[in-house]
This record gives structure tokens, C-alpha cells and sequence, in this order.
């Protein structure tokens, strides 16, 4: 991959400059040094602190961390708190007229929240999920447009402890219903239409399209969120408009104070099988990671003007726009389209108008704006930018030096961030007034993560070399299990060939001599497309879903914009097809996947042959499908190959 093999031969080295320096909330090695060492030395004692320092209490812990049931660890267990009054009440006294929220819709229309009005509208619609019956421990399936209201949804639900599960639009209906299911919703949060780029998308049709795929009687209500023109199907019996809810109701709402364990959120990802996880975090554990990361990688100021582009469908949304900017104060940006809509500079006009000053998006989008308009951010004021950022997938140091020198203006320091859904917040990543930034690396632990790369046998590695990441001691803001299923949680994260006991990422991972993380990619069967994580696995089995299809294998291939792209091998039931009919084959099929999983699922390339290279005890030989992919000469040993003639068919795409 190129990110990789240029990373390797990275050797610039970037020191935070003065100015940054002397606003900073950690301002030195040494400051950054001294946290380490404290949680080093009493990790109980670090986070206990921190625990009391940065989350309002109702009923102070008493123990802080409770690891008799490994790997199902408790934080702060006997402490009680509500995670909407830490983001929302705490402020009011305070500034309850400084802006929460500036949304910025698609066609550009801005609508302005307060921590007043915003509290207002959450308790508004807390009290109208109560009277729908909605209480404590409730899952509640949000899938709604990027929007003040999705905001406030999970706001709502954090207000009366129902456990919320945000569905990505971009999800279609099948993969809502399986969703719906494995959570038991009560009920489903939607939006009538979702308007993204000057296109519509029927959100509302697909919630219905999943509850009519049927076993979803668990849901109740569907409440439905008038974002367009309202013209929908309505179910009488459990449809209900969110202004029709809302209205009347009192804009007072008591929070149900909760254990500090309580689910807060399950949010699903991909993983090795077919079946989505079902991630489920803390309240308390969660809300200290988010709080810190935003203090200690962002920077945090009262006057910043902060913006993180992603979806609340990902849980970079549920981290650094529903929950992190909220919780500390912030002034926020969210908004509701794409990069490119009107144009490629429509990133660069928001950071003007609004005057943002911390900006946090994907690789991805760097890419794409690089390719689409490289000179644009130059057309732009940027003045106001003090601090950018970087998270879902390795930036290649080429988009990095752009990021940080063209959008930049080589003032700002880049935040290359390591996480993961499971991990909740931040954890490899600069602190920014301190850590020497090198392009490329999310550079170095936080305090208190304890990462470290290791061997198949659980071994620490010497920096210089590659292997496993891994984090050694449990950290607040970490995964509690997978919903419905600890066992997998315990087998997934903490498998026994690691000696049970490290946190297991997913990713390789290589440190250098100064102890620098450089990420080289996943070491499951996951892809991560546009920053998007999926499972080959998921996409092989919606690929043989289709009555077309007899067998089906899938690889990524590098792409320059998206990271990596999707490439399906397949088996078709009848004969091999040729020419036109294999070019209209493969376009349904990529239809189909769309339809099944979501457009981002969408397969870049289809191959057809007539079988699969297999071994002769008939396993699929993803390594020589990955060549294929890549257009390379395979150069490795095929002589345990079943049937190297396949080859041949497998070379070409399709479409
Ligand atoms: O492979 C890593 C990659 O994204 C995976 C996590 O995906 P997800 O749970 O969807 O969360 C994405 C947003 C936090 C990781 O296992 N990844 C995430 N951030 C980075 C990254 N790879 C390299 N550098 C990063 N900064």
C-alpha cells in the first residue's frame, strides 16, 4: 500500500511551535511525562482523579476500578451520575446563551442552538419519550440525518437512561432490520427525508421497509422527525411526528441519575464474522475519555469554534459531537452534507463563515479535496484555524504535509488520532503543545493508555519492528462487552493465544526508535473503505444472498482516495458469464450489495471465474486474490493451488 510504504521512509519531524506552545493546556514533554509516570505508578489513584476532577457526580464513587470478572472490568462502579446533565445542565448557570450548536444544512440554511435552548429541546424530548413509555435500560434505535435533532435524541435517551443504537443513514434497510433485532428496540428515532449533496434519501421508507422484513415487534413507536416535505407512509398504531411529541410537552426534564456502568450506547461494527457487534460502552468510564481527549488532544478553549465532520452514525460522531464538545462547553459545528457540495470548497467556507477553529475529519476527505480543488483552502480565509485533526484510517504523510501547510498554513499542529469504536475515545495520539509531530504516526500513547506492539505470543516486540497492538491495562473509556454476547467480546479482544490478558486492537502496528506508533493497517478480515470499517466477511455473505450467486470471496485493494477499495471474487451459479451479459451481472451485483448492506458496501470491481483459487483442502487463497486485486505478478508459491488455471479468469475486472 502506498500510505504504508511511504510511511516507512518518513523522517520529518515537526515541534510544536511557540505560539502553540504557550496557550496550551499540557505545554511540555515534561507535563506530559509527569501524567504518564502518575498513572504509571497508581493507576487507580490517576484515574480516580480525573474521574472526580472532570465528571459531575450525584453519588461520588467509592472504588475505581473493579477487575475481579477480566475482561469485563467496572470504573467507578458505586458512583452515580446522568451523562445529559454532565453535558448540558453543567452549563447552564454558567453560559446558558453561549451557542451549543450552528447546524448548517445542506442548502446552507443556518439554525443557531443554545446550551438553554438545546437543554430545552432535550428535556422537551425526554418527557415525550416517556410518554411514549420509553424508561431506563429501553434501547432505542436512532437512524436520522446529521442534524441538531440527532443530537438531541441521544441526549434524550442519555436523560432518562434508555440505551441508545445510532444506525448510519447511509445503511440500508436490511441492514437497520438486523439491527433493530439484535438490540430489542422498543423503538426507532428517524427522519422523514435525509439530505445530503442536493440528494434525498427516504429514511422513513427504509425504517418501514425493516419493520416489514418482520420480527420487530419489540418496537413500539417510530417517531419521525419532519426534515423535508413530510409526504411518508404512516403506520398509525406506532408512528408518531417528533414536533407532535414535543409539543406542549415541558422543557423541565428531572434526569434519571444511573450507575456509572450503565450502557449509555451500543453501537454496531463491523468485525471477522458476517454479523455486525453490537459495541457497548459506560456512561461515566465513556464521558472521561471524551472529556480528556478534548482537552488533551484538542486543546480545548472556551472560545474555540470546534468541528468534527463526522456522521453521529460513527462513533467519532457520538464522541466528538454528541457527547466530547458538549461536555466541556464547546461551541460546535454540525453539519448536515458533503465536502463537495456545491463544491469542493464548501469545507473551507464553513471554516470561514463560523470561523472554526479546531477541524477534525478523515484521510479521505483530505484526499478528495486534494484531488478535487488542491489550491482551494487558499481562496478561503483560514485565519481562525489553530488546531487540525485527523482519525479513522493511516493519513499518508503526502496528505498530511498538504493538510498541514496548505489548510494550515504550517501554524497548526496536525492531530493524527488512534482509535477504535470499542475504545471510546483517543488513545495514541499527540498531545499537541508537547509532542513532536512526525506525518504519518499518531505518534504516542495518552496518559494512562498503556499500547504497546507485541508478538503472536503475547510478547513486547523492540521498537524497530512490527506486530500486534495492543493495550495492556484497562482505560476508562473502553468497550464493556458486545451486546448479547461476551463470549465473543472475550475471544475477539482478549484472545487466549495473547495470554488472555492485553486488550487486542485488530491493528499492526510498528514503533520506532523514539517510540513513535505507526499504524499499518488491520489484521482481520476488516476493510476500511472512506474510513468506514466493514467486514469481508459481511459483504461475502450479502454477495450470496443473491439467487445469482454460488460463491463469493472479497479483498481490498489500495485506493488512492478512499484508502482502500472493494474487490469481489465470484462464483456465479450457472455458467461463467462473458462480455456484455458479465458487465451487466456485475452492476447488478454491486446493486444488490448496495441494497443489502449500504452503498458503502458497494464493490469497486467484480471478478468472475469458475471457481475460486483454493488449497486442496479447499480453503479460499485470499493472499493470491489480493495480488490479483492489485494487478500484480503473482509472485508466490501456488504449488498447493487446487486449480492455478483460475487465475487467468480472476485477472481482469468486470465493472
Ligand atoms: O484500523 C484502525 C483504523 O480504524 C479502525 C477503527 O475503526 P472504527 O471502529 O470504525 O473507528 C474509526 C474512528 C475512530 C482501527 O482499528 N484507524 C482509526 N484511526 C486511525 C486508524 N488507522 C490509522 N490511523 C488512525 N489515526
Amino acid at each position: 500500500m502506498a500510505t504504508i510504504k511511504s510511511i516507512l521512509h518518513e523522517t520529518r519531524v515537526f515541534p510544536p511551535e511557540a505560539a502553540f506552545v504557550k496557550q496550551a493546556n499540557l505545554s511540555s514533554m515534561e507535563a506530559y511525562y509527569a501524567l504518564c509516570d502518575e498513572a504509571e505508578k497508581d493507576l487507580d489513584a490517576f484515574w480516580g482523579k480525573l474521574a472526580r476532577e472532570e465528571v459531575m457526580w450525584h453519588t461520588p464513587f467509592s472504588r475505581v476500578l473493579d477487575e475481579s470478572n477480566h475482561p469485563f472490568f467496572k470504573w467507578f462502579d458505586d458512583g452515580e451520575l446522568n451523562v445529559s446533565f454532565n453535558c448540558l445542565d453543567r452549563h447552564l448557570a454558567s453560559q446558558p446563551d453561549k451557542a451549543a450548536i450552528i447546524f448548517e444544512a445542506d442548502d446552507g440554511k443556518i439554525t443557531l442552538s443554545t446550551y438553554r435552548d438545546l437543554h430545552g429541546r432535550v428535556c422537551r424530548f425526554a418527557n415525550g419519550l416517556k410518554s411514549l413509555g420509553i424508561s431506563k435500560g429501553d434501547r432505542v434505535i436512532i437512524y436520522m440525518p446529521m442534524s441538531i435533532e440527532a443530537v438531541v435524541a441521544m441526549q434524550a435517551c442519555a436523560r432518562i437512561g434508555a440505551t441508545h443504537s445510532v444506525v448510519f443513514g447511509g445503511f440500508s434497510a436490511k441492514s437497520l432490520h438486523e439491527r433493530i433485532i439484535d438490540a430489542g428496540a422498543v423503538a426507532v428515532i428517524t427522519a422523514d427525508e435525509q439530505h445530503r449533496g442536493g440528494k434525498i434519501n427516504h429514511l422513513k421508507t427504509a425504517v418501514d421497509d425493516a419493520i416489514a422484513l418482520g420480527g420487530t415487534d419489540s418496537v413500539k413507536s417510530v417517531v419521525v422527525y419532519k426534515r423535508g416535505s413530510g409526504d411518508v407512509q404512516w403506520h398509525v398504531s406506532r408512528d408518531v411526528w417528533w414536533h407532535e411529541l414535543t409539543n406542549g410537552k415541558s422543557d423541565v426534564c428531572e434526569p434519571e441519575w444511573i450507575g456509572a456502568e450503565h450502557p449509555l450506547f451500543t453501537l454496531y461494527t463491523s468485525g471477522s464474522t458476517g454479523k455486525p457487534k453490537g459495541v457497548q460502552h459506560s456512561s461515566a468510564g465513556y464521558l472521561l475519555g471524551a472529556i480528556l481527549s478534548m482537552k488533551w488532544v484538542f486543546d480545548y478553549k472556551p472560545t474555540d469554534i470546534f468541528w468534527c465532520t463526522a456522521d453521529v452514525g460513527w462513533v467519532t460522531g457520538h464522541s466528538y459531537v454528541t457527547y466530547g464538545p458538549l461536555a466541556v462547553g464547546a461551541t460546535q459545528i454540525v453539519f448536515e452534507g458533503v465536502p463537495t457540495y456545491p463544491d469542493a470548497g464548501r469545507f473551507w467556507k464553513i471554516i470561514q463563515d463560523h470561523k472554526v477553529t479546531t477541524f477534525y475529519t478523515a484521510p479521505t476527505a483530505i484526499r478528495s479535496l486534494i484531488k478535487n480543488g488542491p489550491d482551494l483552502p487558499g481562496k478561503y480565509d483560514l485565519s481562525s484555524l489553530r488546531l487540525l485533526g485527523s482519525v479513522g484510517e493511516p493519513i499518508n504523510p503526502e496528505a498530511w504535509m498538504w493538510y498541514y501547510t496548505v489548510v494550515g498554513q504550517s501554524c497548526c499542529p496536525v492531530v493524527d488520532t488512534w482509535w477504535q469504536t470499542e475504545t471510546g475515545s483517543h488513545m495514541i495520539a499527540p498531545v499537541p503543545g508537547a509532542v513532536p509531530l512526525k506525518p504519518g504516526s499518531c505518534t504516542l500513547p495518552l496518559p494512562g493508555i498503556m499500547a504497546a506492539i507485541v508478538d503472536e505470543a503475547g510478547h513486547d516486540i523492540e521498537n524497530g519492528k512490527g506486530g500486534f497492538l495492543v493495550i495492556k491495562r484497562p482505560f476508562p473509556s473502553q468497550a464493556r462487552t458486545l451486546w448479547g454476547d461476551p463470549e465473543r467480546f472475550r475471544n475477539t479482544y482478549f484472545p487466549k493465544e495473547l495470554g488472555g490478558k492485553y486488550y487486542l486492537a485488530g491493528d499492526s502496528a510498528n514503533r520506532d526508535l523514539d517510540g513513535y506508533f505507526w499504524i499499518m493497517g488491520r489484521i482481520d478480515d476488516v476493510l476500511n473503505v472512506s474510513g468506514h470499517r466493514l467486514g469481508t466477511m459481511e459483504i461475502e455473505s450479502a454477495l450470496v444472498a443473491s439467487p445469482l450467486v454460488a460463491e463469493a470471496a472479497v479483498v481490498g485493494k489500495p485506493d488512492d482516495i478512499r484508502g482502500e477499495a472493494i474487490v469481489a471474487f465470484v462464483v456465479l451459479k450457472g455458467t461463467r458469464p462473458q462480455g456484455e451479459s458479465a458487465h451487466n451481472i456485475a452492476i447488478e451485483l454491486r446493486n444488490w450489495v448496495s441494497q443489502e448492506i449500504g452503498p458503502i458496501a458497494r464493490p469497486e470491481e467484480i471478478r468472475f471465474g469458475d471457481n475460486l483459487p483454493k488449497t486442496r483442502s479447499g480453503k479460499i487463497m485470499r493472499r493470491l486474490l489480493r495480488t490479483l486485486a492489485k494487478g500484480e505478478e503473482i509472485t508466490q508459491d501456488i504449488s498447493t493451488l487446487e486449480n492455478p488455471a483460475i487465475l487467468e479468469q480472476l485477472k481482469q475486472p468486470i465493472a
